[in-house]
């Protein structure tokens, strides 16, 4: 990373994220802080506000005149920004945009590729690395492209925005016929702004999330979490499917965790990630074939840093910052050997009333902390896998103590709901979590 010697780095943060904020600013960074309506108010009622250079207050991220305006005063005004981080999926292309605009990005289709899941697979194939076989459908109505892809692709497919997240609108389809039956019915999320589609061939197997920590272009971490259940067999979304990952031990098995790394590594280099979080989705079939399936210059899903804070013994926040920085990182010393995250969610949409007491979580063994992302009053409506509401963190020396333990704490916590007509709104629906 580029400093000027005179003024140190500036980093330019687009979203909210006050623990980062506040970790940047401990290592000596300056930081400026770009924040869209949906995360105003918890900013504005956040005091590491005030540790910010400069803030800035949009609409949204996706509105080129106000981030084009606040490219031009950075300009003018002589604030030089060494490093543009956004941790979350929904400013990608603001932080793409900004990076051009202000001079710090290597290449123009960096964050686009890491974005658009067509882009992002003709990379990864290009660097000889596995994914799966994909046709771009350039709307639902697209009746060609779509009869094109079931003649080019075996089913099963996977039909899914092109550049969606939080497996909204994503949906498994067992022959053409359903696959044109469902683009033919589709209403993707209304979060989902672009109408483009990727078809991809189904790939069997569990699903990894792997984080990685990148230092001046070295891999200092390589975390491999694997979910419960894969993310597209959530839906309907019902209390008895386990939600979250597991932390996987290099000793369960080298080869595949070896394999893992290699895989990561060299996917980093395509992209040309060398500085801070960054996660990759996988698939491990049952003969060990690995298949990449997204990556992203970002941490993982909304449970990550509950659960990243456990394995490391320190904040997450923390590292991120001193990847970003290239400030040498602490070792992780992990409070338990296994590590899981759980995600509590109402049985019914409606409007929630309680989440479970500190009692609760305290009564049961093993459960470490707890992350509550939504609020009582708000809306549950359980329409798709990153719908949260709790993260529950649980630790065992052993697997199937591990086992154990998110079973029990699945089966005794409750997140409950009214009757959506009974109560009015009291904070509006939060946006989703990536994943
Ligand atoms: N080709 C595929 N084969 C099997 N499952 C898939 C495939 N593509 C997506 N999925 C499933 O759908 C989920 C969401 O798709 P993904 O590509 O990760 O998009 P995003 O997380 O950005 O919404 C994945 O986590 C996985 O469970
Ligand atoms: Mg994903």
């Amino acid at each position: 990373m580029e400093a000027d010697p005179g003024l140190g780095p500036t980093i330019l943060v687009c979203g909210w994220q006050g623990e980062l904020v506040r970790s940047f600013v401990d290592l000596g960074a300056r930081v400026v802080a770009l924040v869209d309506r949906a995360n105003r108010e918890p900013a504005r009622g956040d005091s590491r506000l005030s540790l910010c250079d400069r803030v800035f207050f949009i609409s949204s991220f996706d509105s080129l005149e106000e981030v084009g305006a606040i490219a031009a005063e950075l300009l003018t005004t002589g604030v030089r920004i060494t490093q543009v981080v956004s941790p979350k999926e929904v400013s990608q292309h603001c932080a793409g945009y900004l990076e051009a605009l202000l001079g710090v990005a290597a290449d123009p289709l960096y964050r686009l590729r890491l974005r658009d899941k067509r882009l992002m697979k003709s990379t990864l194939a290009a660097a000889g690395i596995r994914v799966a076989r994909f046709a771009s459908v350039p709307s639902p109505e697209d009746t060609d492209a779509l009869a094109a892809a079931t003649r080019r692709l075996r089913p099963p497919y996977v039909l899914k925005p092109a550049a969606g997240y939080g497996t909204m609108s994503t949906y498994e389809c067992a022959t053409a016929t359903d696959l044109l039956d469902i683009a033919d019915t589709l209403r993707l999320d209304p979060q989902i702004r672009s109408r483009q589609l990727i078809v991809e061939e189904f790939v069997p197997g569990e699903e990894l999330q792997i984080e990685m920590f990148w230092s001046a272009g070295v891999l200092v971490h390589l975390v491999v979490f694997k979910y419960h259940r894969q993310r597209i067999r959530m839906m309907p979304l019902q209390r008895s499917h386990r939600d979250g990952v597991r932390l996987v031990l290099p000793e369960e098995d080298p080869d595949a965790y070896a394999a893992i790394e290699t895989m990561a590594t060299r996917a980093a280099r395509a992209f040309g990630i060398t500085e801070g979080t960054s996660q990759i989705e996988a698939f491990l079939d049952a003969d060990g074939t690995l298949t990449l399936s997204e990556i992203a210059a970002r941490g993982g899903g909304a449970w990550t840093p509950a659960l990243m804070k456990e394995y490391l013994g320190h904040p997450l926040w923390d590292l991120i910052a001193r990847c970003h920085l290239d400030v040498p990182v602490t070792p992780p010393h992990r409070t338990h050997r296994y590590l899981a995250s759980i995600s509590i969610r109402p049985d019914e949409p409606g409007r929630v009333t309680a989440f479970p007491s500190r009692e609760d979580y305290e009564a049961l063994p093993g459960v470490l902390s707890w992350d509550r992302v939504r609020n009582v009053g708000d809306r549950a409506r359980l329409h798709h896998p990153s719908d949260y509401y709790v993260h529950v963190i649980v630790g065992a020396d052993t697997l199937p103590e591990l086992d154990e333990r998110c079973a029990r704490a699945q089966a005794e916590l409750f997140v409950q709901v009214d009757d959506l007509t009974s109560t009015p709104a009291l904070v509006p629906a939060t946006e989703p979590s990536h994943g």
